[in-house]
């Protein structure tokens, strides 16, 4: 149950959470898309809120509910996810767990794509905006705390080591997505926590809805008061 609006240990805070894929149009049809089935950041979301935090919920398209007492946006593109963000701000913590599409097609098409003598078409892709790195060096409207998260299939610690320096966020919440690991799509994540200063923390195999509740705790208390 949501808490009475101002109880709670994070009262008077704005959170910010992106959650599930972005779909990047080829044509009004077809779309290229990450696999993220939205259960992680809606958890945060929900743990947020649970803990008095009004939070905005900027999710690309998911078939999940909204979590209650969370103000939702749903969002299409990469573009629009980072625009939304945009006008959400300021913030005092953002999360961003959208599994956002790296490139987007160059050259959406308005009419459907034909099958034809010619063949397959070709795809050009252009890189989309990382909205992570984009709030992560604000001037302006930075959040003071900016958190991470890394899908890794291999060397997972290394890489999101070197994520947090390259973007500049406060805390990454990393994880194994290698085949076997039951975590896409599951309801189960087994997730590192990697500061700044590239200190490594090991968490068990959680349900998503406890990795979210732990994870809103430490928040609360890197947030200070
Ligand atoms: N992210 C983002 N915008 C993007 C790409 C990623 O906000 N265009 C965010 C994700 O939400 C996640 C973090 O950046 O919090 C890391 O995403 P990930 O895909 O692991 O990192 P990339 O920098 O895209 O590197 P790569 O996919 O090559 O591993
Ligand atoms: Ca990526």
């Amino acid at each position: 149950l949501a808490r009475r609006r101002g109880a709670g240990p994070l009262a008077g805070r704005h959170l910010l959470v992106t959650s599930g894929p972005t779909h990047e149009p080829i044509d009004p049809v077809r779309y290229i898309a990450n696999r993220s089935s939205g259960k992680q950041g809606h958890a945060i979301a929900a743990a947020a809120a649970e803990a008095g935090a009004r939070v905005t919920l900027v999710s690309g398209p998911v078939s999940l509910p909204d979590p209650p007492g969370v103000t939702v946006v749903r969002v299409e593109t990469a573009r629009a996810m980072l625009a939304t963000v945009e006008a959400a701000l300021p913030a005092d913590i953002a999360v961003f767990a959208a599994a956002v599409a790296d490139w987007r097609p160059a050259n959406a098409t308005d009419e459907k794509i034909k099958k034809g003598p010619d063949g397959p078409p070709g795809i050009a892709l252009v890189e989309n905006p990382d909205i992570l790195a984009t709030v992560s060096q604000k001037t302006v409207n930075r959040p003071p705390l900016v958190v991470g998260f890394a899908a890794e299939t291999h060397r997972v610690v290394e890489h999101a080591r070197a994520k947090i320096a390259r973007k500049g966020c406060d805390l990454i919440v990393a994880n194994d997505v290698s085949a076997g690991s039951g975590v896409m799509g599951g309801d189960r994540n087994t997730v590192l926590l990697i500061g700044r200063d590239g200190a490594v923390e090991t968490w068990p195999t959680l349900d998503k809805d406890e990795v979210a509740r732990r994870l809103v705790a430490r928040l609360t208390v890197l947030a200070g008061t």
